[in-house]
């Protein structure tokens, strides 16, 4: 049986790929899943040895320091898990003829773009978190082993700290949330990557592992931070009767300016990625987004 090594497994997509993997491709591949204290990102030498007692065929790396503002003030630790520790699985995977999937973000680009990003536009983070996740991208493109690199945006679901859970944990306290309407992007599921990812495990290996690079990997359609909040409490509403859930206290979701809300970490106001050169390349496609979320919606429970 082939083998595949995941990390971050207590984190919101390595959770979903981890039950994903098993369902769909448990008779073909043996996953190995770590959290941190199975696999330290912050550790090279102990990223070496455990690769190599693990030998796997796949890497999967959705690990990451993931902490946007707090990156402005951590720059060694963000740099370590997000930059360095990417070369390093590169290296070793590269040394077993393995392949390696990794996760990056909409952060690469500066957002002055007008319309969606494609692969090969040009890159500039603004933010500490955006140029280590960068960093990490090049430093697996000079390994020059095979690797997709998943660049994903506005990542929710019904597991671990996201923004559906705040925006349903604030709209159960407050009458009025106001939320930043001038950046626009697509919020995708955790579901929804795991999904595209465990179809890609498939597709990329049949094919030999050919067609590396950096591809868009995103939910359909495109929203502001302030109509996905509008449409969480909508289906929220829709729900709340039937699964029994707590009434909400909120009365008014109002659109604020980024200016409005300062964070240390600027954000890219434009984070639409086309999907195009994934749907191309390999035929894999994501639901829109909305739909995403009534899929997770449906599996929250009440304490969430
Ligand atoms: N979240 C988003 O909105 C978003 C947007 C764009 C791109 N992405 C990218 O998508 C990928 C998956 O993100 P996510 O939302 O699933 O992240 P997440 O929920 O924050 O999970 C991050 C995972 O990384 C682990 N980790 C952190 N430091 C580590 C270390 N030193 N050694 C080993 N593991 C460590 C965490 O472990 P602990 O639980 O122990 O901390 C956790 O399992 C990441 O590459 C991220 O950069 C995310």
């Amino acid at each position: 049986m082939k083998k595949i090594l995941l990390t971050g497994v207590s984190g919101q997509v390595g959770h979903a790929l981890q039950q994903q993997l098993a369902l769909e491709l448990a008779n073909e591949w043996q996953v190995v899943a770590c959290d941190r204290h199975q696999l330290d990102l912050t550790q090279p030498d102990h990223i070496r040895r455990i690769v190599r007692e693990i030998a796997p065929d796949l890497i999967i790396n959705p690990a990451a320091y993931t902490a946007v503002d707090k990156a402005e003030s951590e720059r060694e630790l963000a740099y370590a898990i997000n930059a360095v520790a990417p070369g390093v699985l590169a290296e070793e995977a590269a040394r077993l003829n393995a392949g390696l999937i990794h996760f990056s973000t909409d952060y690469v680009y500066d957002g002055t773009k007008h319309s969606a990003y494609v692969e090969s536009d040009t890159v500039n983070p603004v933010s500490i978190y955006g140029a280590s996740k960068l960093a990490g991208e090049e430093a697996i493109r000079q390994v020059g082993l095979p690797h997709l690199v998943l660049r994903t945006s506005w990542v929710y679901g019904s597991y671990g700290k996201n923004f559906l859970k705040t925006i349903i944990r604030l709209a159960k306290e407050r009458e009025n949330l106001r939320i930043v309407a001038d950046q626009y992007g697509a919020p995708t599921s955790d579901a929804a990557i795991a999904k595209a990812v465990t179809e890609l495990v498939t597709r990329w290996h049949q094919e030999d592992m050919t067609q590396s690079g950096v591809y868009h990997l995103v939910n359909s359609g495109e929203i502001s931070w302030f109509g996905f909040a509008s449409e969480i409490v909508a289906q929220y509403h829709a729900l709340e009767s039937v699964r029994g859930w707590p009434a909400l206290a909120v009365k008014a979701v109002q659109p604020i300016a980024t200016a409005e809300y300062p964070t240390p970490a600027k954000r890219p106001a434009n984070s639409r990625l086309s999907t195009a050169k994934l749907e191309q390349t390999f035929g894999v496609t994501l639901p829109e987004w909305s739909i995403a979320l009534n899929q997770v919606m449906a599996e929250l429970a009440v304490a969430d």
